[in-house]
């Protein structure tokens, strides 16, 4: 799929205008603070509904202004569609696809898909165990409704029984009061294992071969989930989750929040078999969370039948001239939207580009 055209009114910085975008590379540059960063956001709230930060909408509306509206135009192999986002100070975010409101956001997924990659990316494989899990959800949110509304089912049986857990520390009876909710958290957990482990087996692969072909063969990535639940069924998964939320009790009472579940689970990234989230150079890093998203892109090809659209957003820091072009070259069927201060033509090796000037939240093709 691809965006056709965006028009932006009051998002950030960004004035009022329509930017048609090419279905293929799309530069996007500018100078520090101009509003390219704030394009690219747009997209991802058009694709989830939200910024990639969860921004509050009272901060991404313009702050001398009290509504902004950004209306995506998207185009399939077989579909025109246009989603439209109102967000207005002190009221509900409002969506709506082809002009029909939406009631909940999780309706929006799946009318524009993006991958969205920045520096803060490579998060996923430097920060804690909670990036790599936020991006195992971003991923299956978009492709898998079911995983979506799990998920959700998850966190919301994880909050009231972490509130029970603090709320009544001191009571005898809180292990019994905690166990009507361990079942069904246990319940939605192996759900939600199986899902992301058969996600990182099959993105393990992809991701491999990518690095590969960004590092000109000159390493090996492996990409692997840890789990305490390996090798178990869903079912056997279940009474694993279960009977460690009881084995746990008094850890948990003792520290006030539920202490064991798939949302302590991780994935671990190798090259060569070293972890590159202690010993890997910023560049290594880097190019591994580039080729984790470059696998994102073709799973959800294989998945909707169609690429996502990709966003770069000052993506060629750290990374140098031969991983750059070996990144060009491997955008070639994917609408792409690069957002940097400065381009180098040469890198495209001739592939034909729009290319804009962002300045002072003016965007403009030249
Ligand atoms: N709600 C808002 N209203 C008005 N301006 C805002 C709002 N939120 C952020 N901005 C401003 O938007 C400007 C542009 O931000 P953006 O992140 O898009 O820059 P950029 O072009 O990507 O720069 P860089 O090259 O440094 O990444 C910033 O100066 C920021 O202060
Ligand atoms: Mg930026």
């Amino acid at each position: 799929m691809y965006v056709q055209s965006v028009f932006v009114k009051n998002y950030r910085n960004l004035k009022e205008q329509t930017v048609v975008l090419k279905n293929g590379l799309n530069v996007f540059c500018g100078l520090n603070a101009q509003g390219k960063t704030n394009f690219l956001e747009c997209l991802v709230l058009s694709s989830l509904g939200k910024t990639p930060k969860s921004d509050k909408d009272r901060d991404i509306i313009n702050w001398n202004e009290k509504s902004a509206t950004i209306k995506t135009n998207v185009c399939t192999v077989n579909t025109k569609s246009q989603i439209e986002i109102k967000l207005t100070k002190g009221e509900k975010k409002r969506v709506a696809t082809n002009g029909m409101p939406i009631a909940k956001i999780g309706e929006l997924l799946g009318w524009l898909n993006v991958i969205y990659f920045s520096p803060a990316e490579i998060d996923v494989i430097r920060e804690g165990p909670d990036e790599r899990r936020r991006f195992m959800d971003i991923d299956l949110c978009q492709t898998d409704k079911n995983y979506f509304y799990t998920l959700g089912r998850y966190n919301k049986i994880l909050n009231q029984r972490n509130n029970l857990i603090k709320k009544e520390n001191n009571n005898k009876n809180l292990a019994e009061m905690l166990s009507i909710w361990d079942r069904q958290l246990a319940k939605e957990g192996a759900k939600l294992f199986l899902k992301r482990l058969d996600f990182i087996q099959k993105i393990s692969p992809v991701a491999c071969e990518i690095h590969k072909h960004l590092t000109s063969g000159k390493e090996c990535l492996d990409v692997v989930y840890q789990s305490e639940m390996q090798g178990t069924t869903k079912q056997e998964a279940e009474e694993f989750l279960a009977k460690k939320l009881a084995d746990t009790f008094e850890k948990q009472q003792k520290l006030g929040f539920t202490t064991s579940g798939v949302h302590r689970d991780d994935i671990k990234f190798a090259i060569d078999g070293v972890d590159i989230r202690k010993f890997g150079s910023q560049g290594q890093q880097r190019t591994a969370a580039l080729a984790l998203k470059l696998a994102e892109v073709k799973l959800l090809h294989d998945t909707v039948g169609e690429y996502p659209v990709l966003l770069l957003d000052d993506v060629f820091s750290e990374i140098d001239e031969t991983r750059q072009k070996q990144l060009l070259k491997y955008t070639k069927n994917i609408q792409t939207i690069i957002a940097t201060p400065k381009f180098d033509k040469s890198l495209t090796g001739g592939i034909p580009f729009n290319s804009f000037e962002v300045s002072n939240g003016e965007i403009k093709q030249i």
